[in-house]
C-alpha cells in the first residue's frame, strides 16, 4: 500500500511552508544569518517538539522562524519542502505563508514573497509541480494589522491565489476578521480559513456566513453540530483535514479515535494535508499511511480524497483535468 499511496497524485492545500522547516535547514540558515539557536543539537530541537496543545506548537513555530531572513531563506526553505513532496507523490502544493510573523521581526512583506515565488517558479519547471500561494492572517493580533498587510501588499496581490485565517484559535473568532476578508473579497481574492481545530462548531459556521470562505482548514469539531453537518454535506465546502497534526496537538488523543471516518460517513467533502510537517512527524504520504493503518481505508477512498483535494484546489481547468484522470487511473 505504501508503494501505491506514493504513486498516488497528491494535492496539498493546507500546508504552512514556516512549518516546513527541518531541524537541519534551521541550523544552516542560523549559521548563515548569525543567528544563536537555544539548542545545542538538532536532535535537541525535535525533542522539544512534544507538544501539549496549539499555542505550545506555535511558540515554537515562531522561534523557529526567526531564522528566515532574506528572500534565499525563503526559497531554499520552499524549495527542500517540494523536493520532499515530490518524492512523495504530490503534484500540487498551495502554501500558506505568515507575513505578520516576518513583519514583527522587522523581515519586510517582499522578502518572502520575492523568495517563495522563485521557488515556486523552479518547482513549477524542475519538478513538474503546480503552487498556489494563500496570504494568511495571524488571528491572534488585531484586525487593523491584517488590514494594513492587504493594503501593503499592493502589486503583490497579483500572485496571491488566496488569504488565510491562521495562529491561535481560541478567543479569537472569525467575525473578528469580518473587515479584512470583505476587503479581500471587494480586491477579488478567494478566502479560506481555520476553524474547529480547536476552536467551536460556531467558528466554522462565522467563517462560512462571515468571512464567506470557499475552504475550512481543520474542520474537526463539525461534527458537534448536526445542523452544520448537514449544511457542509449539501454545499461541499472542502474542509482540509491534517490528521498528523490533529494527533501531535492532541486534537484527538489517538488517530483511532479521530473523527475522520465519521466525518466521511456524513458525506463531507474531505482532504487530507500535512500543516507543518517539520512539527508533526511527517509530510503527505505519512499523514495517507497514518490513516491507511488507523482506518484500513481501501484504495477507492484515497481515491476519493485525491480527487476532492485537485477539485478544491486553485489551479487552471486543463492541470485538474488531467489529475483527475491520472487519480482515476491509479
Ligand atoms: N499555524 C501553523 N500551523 C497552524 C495550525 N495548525 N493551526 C493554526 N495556526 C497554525
Ligand atoms: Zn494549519
Amino acid at each position: 500500500m505504501r508503494d501505491w499511496l506514493k504513486t498516488l497524485p497528491k494535492a496539498e492545500l493546507h500546508l504552512h511552508i514556516e512549518g516546513t522547516l527541518e531541524p537541519e535547514l534551521m541550523f544552516e540558515l542560523a549559521g548563515r544569518n548569525g543567528i544563536t539557536l537555544p539548542y545545542d543539537s538538532i536532535e535537541a530541537v525535535r525533542r522539544a517538539y512534544d507538544f501539549s496543545d496549539l499555542q505550545s506548537f506555535l511558540d515554537l513555530y515562531y522561534q523557529g522562524m526567526a531564522v528566515l531572513r532574506t528572500a534565499d531563506d525563503f526559497r531554499d526553505l520552499a524549495m527542500a519542502y517540494f523536493r520532499r513532496a515530490h518524492a512523495e507523490g504530490v503534484v500540487h502544493v498551495e502554501l500558506m505563508f505568515d507575513p505578520q510573523a516576518h513583519l514583527a521581526r522587522g523581515v519586510a512583506l517582499a522578502v518572502p514573497f520575492e523568495g517563495l515565488q522563485r521557488a515556486m517558479r523552479q518547482a513549477e519547471r524542475e519538478l513538474g509541480l503546480s503552487t498556489a500561494l494563500i496570504l494568511s492572517f495571524l488571528r491572534d493580533r488585531p484586525a487593523e494589522e491584517a488590514m494594513a498587510v492587504l493594503d501593503q501588499a499592493g502589486d503583490y496581490l497579483a500572485v496571491v491565489d488566496a488569504v488565510g485565517l491562521d495562529s491561535a484559535e481560541r478567543g479569537n473568532p472569525p467575525e473578528k476578521f469580518a473587515a479584512v476578508f470583505a476587503r479581500a473579497r471587494d480586491l477579488g481574492l478567494p478566502r479560506v480559513a481555520h476553524a474547529g481545530e480547536e476552536g467551536p462548531a460556531d467558528y466554522v459556521r462565522q467563517a462560512l456566513d462571515v468571512l464567506d470562505v470557499c475552504r475550512i482548514d481543520h474542520g474537526v469539531r463539525s461534527l458537534e453540530d448536526p445542523a452544520l453537518v448537514e449544511r457542509l454535506r449539501e454545499s461541499r465546502v472542502p474542509l482540509t483535514v491534517c490528521p498528523l497534526s490533529n494527533l501531535r496537538l492532541k486534537v484527538v488523543d489517538t488517530l483511532e479515535a479521530h473523527p475522520l471516518p465519521a466525518m466521511l460517513d456524513a458525506g463531507l467533502n474531505l482532504t487530507l494535508n500535512s500543516d507543518d510537517p517539520a512539527y508533526f512527524g511527517g509530510g503527505m504520504l505519512e499523514n495517507f499511511l497514518a490513516c491507511r493503518q488507523a482506518f484500513g481505508w481501501d484504495r477507492e477512498t484515497f481515491r476519493r480524497l485525491a480527487r476532492n483535494a485537485v477539485e478544491a484546489a486553485f489551479m487552471t481547468p486543463a492541470r485538474r483535468e488531467m489529475l483527475l484522470a491520472r487519480i482515476d487511473a491509479a
